[in-house]
């Protein structure tokens, strides 16, 4: 064991955004606590935390700010500096899938044009109410040019792994 904090070699930036109730908060909660809460409450304002980890032997502190998906005027202020951006949609409401392409629009009018993108296809537990075929993501992803991963911040499948990739790709 060693203090990672006395040996940060970059902060990380990353912004969690995507419409209500698609599981921001939990994905969050998930990566950084290894937490899950059935009865979250709407966030209210802009939260954050933090996670310490080691990406291509750089310690990396990454600072993940999550907000509400309804606060329509998300400030410029929220996406000033973010170097990622974890986009998430839950599949089993299609209407949270098909503003997926608004939010691209307003990340890449109020960030750099730099920041890397992970869309995250959120609630994978829930099979049987599935509306979102994989594939429609997957096409949406490539046209313009994001990564993807379905997770569930309810077992944490993927979320670990969709964070770390977006941490790998920013640089
Ligand atoms: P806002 O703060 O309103 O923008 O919502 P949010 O996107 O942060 O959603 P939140 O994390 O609060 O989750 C909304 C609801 O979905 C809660 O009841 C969660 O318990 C539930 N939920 C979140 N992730 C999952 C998941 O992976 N699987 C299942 N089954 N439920 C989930």
């Amino acid at each position: 064991y060693y203090d990672m904090e006395e040996k940060i070699d970059y902060v990380f930036k990353v912004i969690v955004i995507g419409d209500s109730a698609v599981g921001k908060t939990q994905i969050l909660s998930r990566f950084s606590k290894n937490e899950f809460c059935f009865d979250s409450k709407s966030t209210i304002g802009v939260e954050f935390q933090t996670r310490t980890v080691i990406i291509n032997g750089k310690v990396i502190k990454a600072q993940i700010w999550d907000t509400a998906g309804q606060e329509r005027a998300v400030t410029s202020a929220y996406y000033r500096g973010a170097l990622g951006a974890m986009l998430v949609y839950d599949i089993t409401k299609r209407q949270s899938f098909d503003h997926v392409a608004k939010w691209v629009e307003e990340l890449r009018s109020h960030s750099d044009n730099t920041i890397v993108i992970m869309l995250v296809g959120n609630k994978g537990d829930l099979v049987d109410l599935r509306v979102v075929p994989t594939e429609d993501a997957i096409e949406f992803a490539d046209e313009q040019g994001l990564f993807f991963y379905e997770t569930s911040a309810l077992t944490g499948e993927n979320v670990e792994t969709a964070f770390i990739k977006l941490f790998e790709e920013i640089n």
